[in-house]
């Protein structure tokens, strides 16, 4: 089984692409929605609950996990991956959702939506929207730097959207927000044109079309899922011995550190495959919020 982990059930979204593309593979979700959101919280904090989340997963029989959190990834992926894993857990692996956009942003053909012309050029902007704690962490930045340069990056923190979802908010509620942190964005643009956008939460592409109505429409907005999900496709290619394909459904276990039954209703609204989540036993503490 792969482990897919999130604050909350944001990371359904990724969990959704990805069973699309491998449909005959395992998953086990985890959202440790008792202590979500992360977005407002410290590094150690976020590291540390990352960490006790993939170690549950590891216990469950996952021997490769996604952090489908941006927060978690861009604070805490490769202090596990560089010294966690090498001591406790030196046959397991962890994957993020950071590098997958990037190198599609960075690599690959720039192409227009349906019915617009195709750019003649490279990107020379990228916007990120993420939380608080991912746009602090300069993950994104830094990833940028590394691949692509050319590009000027501008962040866009939103503390207040990734809550709202996770609580269920409605349209009218979020709408105005979603425009407030694009003007926002587009502020910092100056007159510089936003070529390319990045929903750098996975709980933001459950309002995508909010984004895209507030973005200007030539503006490419690279998906997080989709990417994802071509990476550890290729990913698996690589590493055989990871994937475990069996018969078709396979088979999707959903635990979280909440309530399982508030979880299996919200989840229910976004995403298709109806998953009973379970409540995990052994995972129940609470961090009080320090940030
Ligand atoms: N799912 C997290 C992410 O992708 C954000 C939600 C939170 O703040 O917990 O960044």
């Amino acid at each position: 089984m792969i482990g897919v982990f999130d604050s909350g059930h944001g990371g359904l979204t990724i969990l959704q692409a990805l069973q699309q593309r491998l449909p005959r593979q395992g998953f086990i979700y985890l959202g440790d929605h008792a202590n979500a959101p992360y977005g407002q919280r410290s590094p150690d904090e976020i590291f540390a609950l990352t960490q006790q989340s993939v170690a549950t997963l590891f216990g469950l029989g996952c021997t490769l996990v996604i952090l489908a959190c941006n927060t978690a990834a861009a604070v805490a992926l490769r202090r596990l991956q560089q010294e966690w894993l090498p001591q406790h857990f030196p046959h397991h692996r962890c994957l993020g959702v950071l590098v997958p956009m990037i190198e599609e942003i960075a690599h690959n053909p720039w192409h227009s939506v349906a019915g617009q012309s195709d750019w003649d050029r490279q990107p020379e902007t990228l916007g990120v929207f993420a939380t608080r704690a991912t746009v602090a962490s300069g993950a994104y930045v830094h990833e940028v730097m590394k691949r692509a340069p050319r590009l000027r990056v501008f962040q866009q923190a939103c503390p207040d959207l990734a809550g709202l979802i996770e609580a269920g908010a409605e349209e009218d509620v979020l709408a105005p927000l979603v425009t407030r942190y694009v003007g926002e964005l587009q502020a910092q643009l100056g007159d510089a044109v936003l070529d390319s956008v990045v929903l750098g939460c996975t709980h933001y592409p459950l309002v995508e079309h909010l984004f895209r109505a507030a973005l200007p429409e030539n503006t490419r907005l690279v998906s997080q899922p989709q990417r994802t999900a071509e990476s550890l496709t290729a990913y698996l290619f690589r590493h055989p011995e990871m994937k475990r394909f069996g018969q078709l459904p396979a088979e999707i276990r959903a635990y979280t550190t909440g309530n399982a039954e508030e979880v299996t209703l919200l989840a229910s609204r976004y995403f298709p495959r109806h998953l009973r989540f379970q409540q995990l036993p052994n995972h129940a503490h609470r961090m009080q919020h320090h940030a």
